[in-house]
């Protein structure tokens, strides 16, 4: 049977930080950092809604964590130009690196699907926008299941629901607590370390591979 991979789609093919294009119409020189804030309470949000078994799809978590970050920075983003930041999350850009990467991966043989704690309809207006819809089976979302990784319950939904088993399913990320989060239910996981400045958890849950560049997967994941 072919390898089924699930690739996490915000941080590992698509840059959550393309929206500080917008960010920069609108708030001026902090838009990188109102960035990052926004993406580290968006994951935090994640985290604690699972812990609390409170769960709220990711556009809300999203917009939760916009608005906390409109706060902490002082901003005062009218509610408009929230909705366009919100508009512009649903066209964020994949990496340079992964439509060609993509194509040489599905040509290989791999059976290949979104997995994220994104909305599937989001997720799949993303890969379109970005061209690289062709290359995937389909979209696996968190919110079939209504929580967020990195819950075991999620994992085994990817894996039941893409008809694999946990010997020949990888899921393929750059965020390391996903990349745990595999690895903690018997699935493969490779991390592609694509920021060099990311430390992955020294927990002693370690990726069955560490990639610098995606297209690795064709020679290594097997
Ligand atoms: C995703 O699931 C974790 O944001 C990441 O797409």
């Amino acid at each position: 049977m072919a390898i089924t991979l699930g690739f996490d789609i915000y941080g590992t093919l698509i840059d959550p930080h393309g929206v500080t294009v917008k960010l920069g119409e609108i708030i001026d020189d902090r838009a990188a950092e109102f960035s990052q804030l926004w993406r580290t309470k968006q994951l935090e949000y994640t985290f604690r809604r699972g812990l609390m078994r409170d769960y709220e799809n990711f556009v809300v978590v999203t917009r939760n964590a916009l608005d906390y970050a409109d706060q902490v920075f002082n901003t005062n983003i009218s509610e408009a130009d929230k909705q366009a930041l919100m508009a512009s999350y649903r066209v964020l850009p994949a990496y340079d690196d992964v439509p060609a990467a993509l194509q040489k991966i599905r040509a290989a043989g791999f059976r290949l699907y979104g997995f994220s704690n994104g909305i599937a309809e989001a997720v799949s207006g993303l890969l379109e926008h970005a061209g690289i819809a062709q290359y995937f089976d389909g979209v696996v979302s968190v919110d079939e299941i209504g929580t967020y990784k990195p819950n075991p319950d999620v994992y085994q939904h990817f894996v039941e629901s893409t008809g694999s088993d946990k010997n020949n399913a990888w899921l393929v990320s750059s965020n390391p607590f996903d990349v745990q989060g595999a690895i903690n239910i018997g699935m493969k996981a490779a991390w592609l370390h694509r920021f060099p400045e990311v430390v992955f958890d020294p927990w002693g849950i370690e990726p069955t591979i560490v990639m610098q560049e995606l297209v690795e997967i064709v020679d290594r994941v097997k």
